[in-house]
């Protein structure tokens, strides 16, 4: 008897992807594993970031940094006191969970490999994060404040996140056995990505303004926001606004073509892989763009514009590293246990 046409379809595509998956993991090294684990924690840390800015929440434990209201735990709290101590836990977690991952590297991996240095990269992000986000607190540069040096601050929070999960997923590859990159070569290529990843990192700073200024100045109806966008004398947050969304068709343009021409010239398959998911990627976000203006953007789209923006990057990062990657070393080894005393790590590789 014919097998029905539901097992078919739920047995195929998918279920080959999931097996590929599992059997990928179920190889990885401890730490490779631990890496993007510690990775997806700080994308659940940004999220929720976004959603204390986006609540007004930002003002939760007054100007108080690292304590909340001048305690450690404020007795009766209001909901964005609870909202913003949950951020600072989490926060406080994640930066345990990088020294940890800075740590554990110098264990597995070998001095001067691409996985230490990730993971110190990681470390410098984490702590730069850290510091931006008490100064927001410390300057009172939150809830109702519209100054132009909030507008700079959260664009600079923001491309330090974009720099920190480009560390934390660039470790994770590596310990994954990814080869290091080499430029040599290469030139041309490295030279389309740094345009992409400049690019991408403006855009993403352009978008925070903008998210800023829809949190500031919440529109009653599409029509209004629009109106505030063009007005020769609405606030500057307001005319900085139209700015994202031109730039980010602009340069998602660009990242369409400059992937799909790295991913048609590399002779290995991941690029390609890679670059189509980027471009999909861009699609879907643009469409996101579009869909926050037109339903004025509530609480959801926002952090899932914001996810999108995060998962924009990462690829674009991965994509770096997969088509920058030295094709005479396809594994720096990273074991999960520390190599004893005089051994030295292995690298193995076969060329192509
Ligand atoms: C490659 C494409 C894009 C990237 C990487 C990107 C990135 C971002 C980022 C990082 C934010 C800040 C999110 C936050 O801090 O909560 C943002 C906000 C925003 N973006 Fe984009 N964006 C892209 C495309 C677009 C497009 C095409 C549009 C409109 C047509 C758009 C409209 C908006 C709006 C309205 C906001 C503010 C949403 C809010 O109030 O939270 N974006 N974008």
């Amino acid at each position: 008897m014919a097998e029905p046409i539901a097992v078919v379809v739920g047995g195929g595509w998918w279920s080959e992807r999931a097996g590929a998956g599992r059997r990928i993991f179920s190889t990885m090294s401890r730490f490779a594993k631990y890496a993007w684990g510690v990775l997806a924690a700080n994308v659940a840390v940004v999220l929720w970031g976004a959603y204390v800015r986006a609540s007004g929440s930002g003002a939760g434990c007054g100007s108080h940094w690292p304590l909340c209201q001048g305690v450690v735990i404020p007795a009766d709290p209001a909901t964005a006191t609870l909202i913003e101590l949950a951020h600072r836990v989490t926060s406080g977690t994640a930066l345990l969970l990088v020294v940890g991952l800075f740590v554990w590297s110098r264990r597995v991996a070998p001095r001067g490999s691409a996985v230490r240095r990730g993971a110190a990269l990681s470390l410098v992000f984490m702590l730069g994060e850290a510091l931006l986000g008490a100064g927001l607190v410390l300057f009172a540069l939150v809830a109702h404040n519209d100054s132009l040096t909030r507008a700079f601050s959260l664009g600079a929070h923001l491309l330090n996140t974009f720099l920190l999960l480009g560390s934390l997923a660039l470790t994770a590859w590596w310990a994954s056995g990814a080869a290091p990159p080499r430029l040599a070569e290469r030139r041309g290529t490295a030279c389309l990505l740094v345009i992409g990843l400049v690019g991408t990192m403006l855009v993403g700073m352009s978008g925070a303004i903008t998210a800023l200024g829809d949190t500031l100045f919440p529109a009653g109806s599409l029509r209004e926001g629009l109106q505030q966008d063009l007005s020769p004398t609405g606030h500057i947050l307001l005319r900085l606004r139209v700015l994202h969304p031109a730039a980010a068709v602009a340069v998602g343009l660009y990242l369409i073509a400059a992937a799909t021409a790295i991913g048609l010239r590399s002779a290995a398959a991941l690029p390609g892989r890679f670059a189509r998911v980027l471009a999909s990627l861009v699609v879907l976000q643009w469409l996101t763009g579009m869909l926050n203006i037109a339903l004025l953007a509530p609480m959801w789209l926002q952090l899932s514009h914001l996810l999108l923006a995060d998962a924009v990057w990462l690829a674009l990062v991965l994509l770096a590293a997969a088509a920058l990657a030295d094709p005479g070393r396809i594994r720096v080894a990273a074991p999960s246990r520390p190599l004893p005393a005089g051994d030295t790590p292995v690298v193995t590789g076969a060329r192509g």
